[in-house]
């Protein structure tokens, strides 16, 4: 194990805290509120918004799309530059946040912003940011990480860089009450298979590492089991804090990562716009089934310390099946039907993708090559 680790983001956890924000902007600060297509004014958020930010100068940009375009976030950096912003607000969930992280990034480059995605320019410095967390479920409130779509080309990709971590996070479990119940269930699994991408990985031997993960898989679980329960505040801010947990960096610290199915999944949203969590539902199975004889261990450790089922020489089997049964208890499907009826054609079409981004060689094994994302796909596409 060798690691450094950091994370900065301070979290304002609890009903009420969006106030918060009023001490933890300087009011010296020119601040840019982003948000999306507009749940926020709906549900009292933009309003609290206002009160909190009164003492301050403040402007806004809105209409971030759930999968952010580089093309729409190109126009807040434009804003940031022009007016002189100086901080950034970002209010919604991974879309927003995630777009507002590469406005502050390519706000401090002259070249074309799309070049933070393709790795050509990474960026060491960023407009700073604060976070109003509105869905629970990608983690992107406190973490590096930013996923953005070129909508030219429908290309999806990722970057992550220490400087667009945020400086806060406001998670007040109350914004969540107008979720609408997809985007609630999005978040058990998003936050789901976040965990299992850094867990169900080589077995290192971490004990603390392999004992939050369970430990936050066993509370995706219970919140999942408890689904007819979710109207409560209790339910609601045990779902935010675990999807925080799942990817804010602290778990995946000197253990090995997969993220395969993320990649593979990225493809699917970018070119059928299937949510993002459910393209990790349709992948994972599939993706699992092919590759247990490099996870057989850790997939015998989740049925154990997860789903506590009986030890046997097909347990790893079986709790493969205990996490697609989890996503068919949520209604999440797992196989893709949005691509039309042409199979064969998908499958090409996302194998050509994975090897234009240079994605060949995927898993913590560098297992999953074309001739397996084929394979895997067979399964996952009806
Ligand atoms: O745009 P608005 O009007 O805000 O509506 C949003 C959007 O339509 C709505 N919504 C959000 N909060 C709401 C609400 N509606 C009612 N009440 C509320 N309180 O929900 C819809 C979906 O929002 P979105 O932000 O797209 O969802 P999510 O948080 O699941 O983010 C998905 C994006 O994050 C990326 C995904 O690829 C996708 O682009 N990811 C980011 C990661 C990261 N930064 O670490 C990791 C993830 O694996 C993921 O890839
Ligand atoms: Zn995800």
């Amino acid at each position: 194990m060798k690691f450094a680790y950091q994370n900065p983001t301070q979290i304002f956890f609890g009903q009420g805290q969006i106030s918060s924000i009023t001490q933890a902007i300087d009011t010296t600060k020119k601040v840019l509120v982003i948000y999306g297509g507009g749940s926020i004014k709906k549900n009292g958020v933009y309003e609290q918004v206002q009160q909190a930010l009164q003492g301050h100068q403040w402007v806004e940009f809105s209409g971030v799309e759930a999968n952010p375009t580089k093309e729409t976030m190109d126009k807040a950096v434009a804003i940031i530059k022009e007016q002189g912003v100086d901080f950034i607000l970002a209010v919604g969930g991974g879309s927003v946040i995630d777009g507002a992280k590469y406005a502050a990034a390519a706000a401090h480059y002259d070249g074309d912003g799309w070049d933070i995605l393709t790795g050509k320019y990474q960026p060491q410095v960023a407009t700073p940011l604060g976070v109003i967390l509105t869905l629970p479920a990608t983690g992107s409130e406190s973490n590096a990480n930013s996923v953005i779509t070129k909508a030219e080309t429908q290309q999806k990709m990722a970057f992550a860089a220490a400087c667009v971590k945020p400086e806060f996070a406001v998670m007040d479990p109350d914004v969540m009450k107008t979720l609408p119940e997809k985007q609630l269930v999005n978040g058990i699994v998003d936050a789901w298979v976040h965990v299992c991408e850094q867990y169900i990985t080589k077995n290192a031997g971490a004990l603390v590492q392999d004992g939050y993960a369970e430990t936050l898989l066993r509370s995706l679980k219970a919140l999942g089991d408890s689904y007819a329960e979710r109207d409560n505040d209790l339910w609601r801010a045990n779902l935010m804090w675990t999807a925080n947990q799942a990817l804010n960096g602290l778990i995946s610290v000197g253990v090995e990562q997969d993220w395969a199915t993320h990649m593979i999944g990225h493809e699917l949203t970018a070119l059928w716009h299937v949510d993002h969590a459910r393209s990790l539902a349709i992948v994972q199975p599939s993706l699992l089934r092919n590759q247990i004889e490099f996870k057989r261990a850790k997939l015998e450790q989740m049925g154990r310390n997860v789903f506590g089922l009986e030890a046997g020489d097909d347990l790893a089997e079986r709790t493969i099946d205990a996490i697609e049964a989890f996503y068919n208890q949520l209604d999440v499907a797992t196989k893709l039907t949005e691509h039309g009826d042409d199979k064969q054609n998908a499958i090409d079409l996302v194998v050509e993708r994975l090897e234009n981004h240079g994605m060949t060689a995927l898993t913590e094994n560098q297992s999953v090559t074309p001739v397996e994302v084929r394979q895997i796909l067979e399964n996952a596409v009806a």
